[in-house]
């Protein structure tokens, strides 16, 4: 039986969460995981150089026109990334697509994905990147953070993993906001939350061995 489980990476732009992942494999915090591709959408996002240095390969699948066509086409190809590369487990991390019911719906609980607030608050159609920060500094909260999820149906909607706290400071800007929310939480729970969700499915994986034997 395999003792890792196969993880696919799914990216848009700088990819400063996939290199926390990368890190934290090269550190040997990944024991359950094994990195088998990066898929980004937009062929200019710097997440792609990370990969290739870190020798994992990648591949970009843009998204070419709107409506369900180019959806289908665009989901068909990123899908048999996944399936070819062997990744059991994909994570979204800083992935600006929403991917449809019918794409999550074939992967229950093996889709996870990083949220830059703490779920319910900030999250769901319109939230992402700076705009999440944006509106957490325009509300006034003084506690933000980080939310690792699964992905369902529901934008940001799926049984979380884990979330972080981050307090929020006098004269924190977007820019400034994020980056703390980045290194706090994102880049911590990811990983961990990562490692978790591949080491149970191995764990349920050696159970179900176990009773076939008996
Ligand atoms: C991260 O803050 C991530 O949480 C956010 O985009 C940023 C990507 O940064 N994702 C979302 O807002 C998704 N709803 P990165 O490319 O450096 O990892």
């Amino acid at each position: 039986m395999k003792d890792t489980v196969g993880v696919a990476i799914l990216v848009s732009g700088g990819g400063t969460n996939l290199q926390a992942i990368i890190d934290a494999k090269a550190a040997g915090q990944l024991p359950s995981c094994e990195l088998k591709a990066v898929i980004s959408n937009k062929p200019e996002a710097y997440a792609l150089r990370r990969a290739e240095k870190a020798g994992i390969p990648a591949y970009v699948v843009p998204k070419i026109g709107r409506g369900e066509a180019a959806q289908v086409e665009f989901e068909e190809r990123v899908d048999e990334i996944i399936r070819r590369s062997g990744a059991e487990v994909t994570v979204l991390a800083g992935f600006m697509c929403i991917l449809s019911e019918n794409f999550v719906k074939k992967y229950p609980e093996r889709i996870i994905n990083v949220h830059p607030a703490l779920i319910p608050s900030f999250c769901g159609k319109g939230f992402y990147g700076l705009r999440v920060h944006e509106a957490a500094l325009s509300y006034g909260v003084k506690v933000t953070g980080a939310t690792v999820h699964f992905v369902n149906e529901i934008p940001d909607g799926g049984r979380i993993i884990m979330q972080k706290a981050v307090d929020v400071k006098e004269g924190d800007t977007p820019e400034t906001l994020q980056r703390r929310v980045m290194e706090e939480a994102e880049w911590k729970i990811l990983p961990a939350s990562l490692e978790k969700v591949c080491a149970d499915i191995l764990a349920a994986r050696r159970n179900d061995a176990m009773n076939d034997q008996l």
